[in-house]
């Protein structure tokens, strides 16, 4: 059995406490958050757990096999990199880091000392993505024509980063995870409404090239909640409703038939069919992508499977967050990844 510690008990760390104390895989040993309060309320959940405010404290127990790390995004760097250089494996929530260049030195610390690095994008775990990137890869749908994001609610307003760093990680891990590769350029525009704050709404346009473009909308200002991410594919195409539970992929065999043909003038026109079929909800399992997240985290250290969202992943998605920021910062400029 691992034996773990969660640095972090804010609003997402208490769900990873809770996922690896029921893992029969893993052992929450420790708790961490430099707020008392936060120890108290978690620590009340889990008494097994032994507390410590300073992360010092977790990574001196050479007992401890793994640390979690559910801070702000602004510590990530320097705490998995402490995590890492006393021999811990690293669990780090999304984005790996603040900038490309602290990304590279995790993944390459991480490399070099045979550890494990795995960033929470968590949504790869999930029964809908896992089943979209089969359905992706056994070329069910053809080849990748568009996809359109949208990640858009009432969001918790954060101060240390922006709607793009905090919503944006999910959708361009899900992207990476199904074509495997960075956008060549980034098109980002967005807006602040709270007064010199955080912007808190934002348009992406992604060119991955080879004739497949991404569009995300993320946004914390919307009354109403949508989770919609939607492939269109040459020969079928799939919607992924994260909040639709009873069919949360529904695959379309609909799209457009484009043929040549002669004008009774002997010109060259083109005649689009339209192809109307099937619609299909593949059935998926119930099972929760954070548990299956900590499951996989267990097996990357003890059977050295290979990370689905390891450091190489963090470090693309953080790649593509920054050119956002510098294409947004530009009003829109398109900006090579
Ligand atoms: N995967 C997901 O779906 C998901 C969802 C929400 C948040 N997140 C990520 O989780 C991370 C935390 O987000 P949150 O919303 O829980 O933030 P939060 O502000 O609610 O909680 C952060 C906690 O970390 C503690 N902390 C900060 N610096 C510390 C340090 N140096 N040592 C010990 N404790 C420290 C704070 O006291 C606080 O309790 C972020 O990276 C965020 O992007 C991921």
């Amino acid at each position: 059995m691992l034996t773990t510690a969660v640095i972090g008990l804010g609003y997402w760390g208490p769900n990873l406490v809770r996922n690896l104390a029921v893992s029969p895989r893993t052992r929450a040993a420790w708790i961490c958050d430099r707020s008392p309060g936060r120890l108290d309320a978690v620590g009340a959940h889990f008494p097994a757990a032994a507390r410590a405010e300073d992360p010092a404290a977790v990574l001196a127990d050479p007992e401890v096999d793994a640390v979690v790390i559910a801070t702000p995004v602004a510590t990530h760097h320097a705490l998995a990199r402490a995590a890492l250089l006393a021999g811990k494996h690293v669990l780090v929530e999304k984005p790996l880091a603040a900038t490309a260049e602290q990304a590279e030195e995790l993944r390459e610390l991480a490399e070099r000392r045979g550890l494990v690095l795995l960033v929470d994008h968590v949504f790869l775990y999930s029964p809908a993505v896992r089943k979209l990137a089969q359905l992706v890869a056994a070329g069910d749908l053809g080849e990748p024509l568009f996809i359109d994001s949208v990640r858009i609610n009432l969001g918790l307003v954060q101060h240390d980063v922006d709607v793009v760093w905090d919503l944006a990680p999910h959708d361009l891990a899900i992207i990476d995870h199904l074509v495997g590769r960075v956008p060549d350029s980034v098109v980002a525009i967005g807006a602040s409404h709270s007064g010199g704050g955080p912007v808190d709404g934002a348009h992406l346009h992604l060119d991955y090239g080879a004739g497949l473009h991404a569009a995300i909308h993320v946004s914390w200002l919307s009354p109403v909640k949508i989770r919609s991410f939607l492939l269109g594919g040459t020969r079928r195409s799939v919607l992924y409703n994260d909040l639709d539970a009873a069919e949360r992929l529904k695959v379309y065999d609909r799209g457009i038939e484009v043929t040549e043909a002669l004008s009774p003038e002997g010109r060259r026109e083109l005649l689009v069919s339209y192809r109307s079929g099937d619609v299909v909800a593949p059935r998926l399992d119930s099972a929760e992508p954070l548990a299956l997240l900590v499951e996989h985290f267990a097996d990357c250290i003890e059977k050295d499977v290979p990370p689905l969202s390891g450091g190489d992943q963090g470090l693309r998605v953080v790649r593509v967050l920054e050119a956002a920021q510098r294409s947004r910062a530009a009003a829109g400029e398109r900006v090579a990844v």
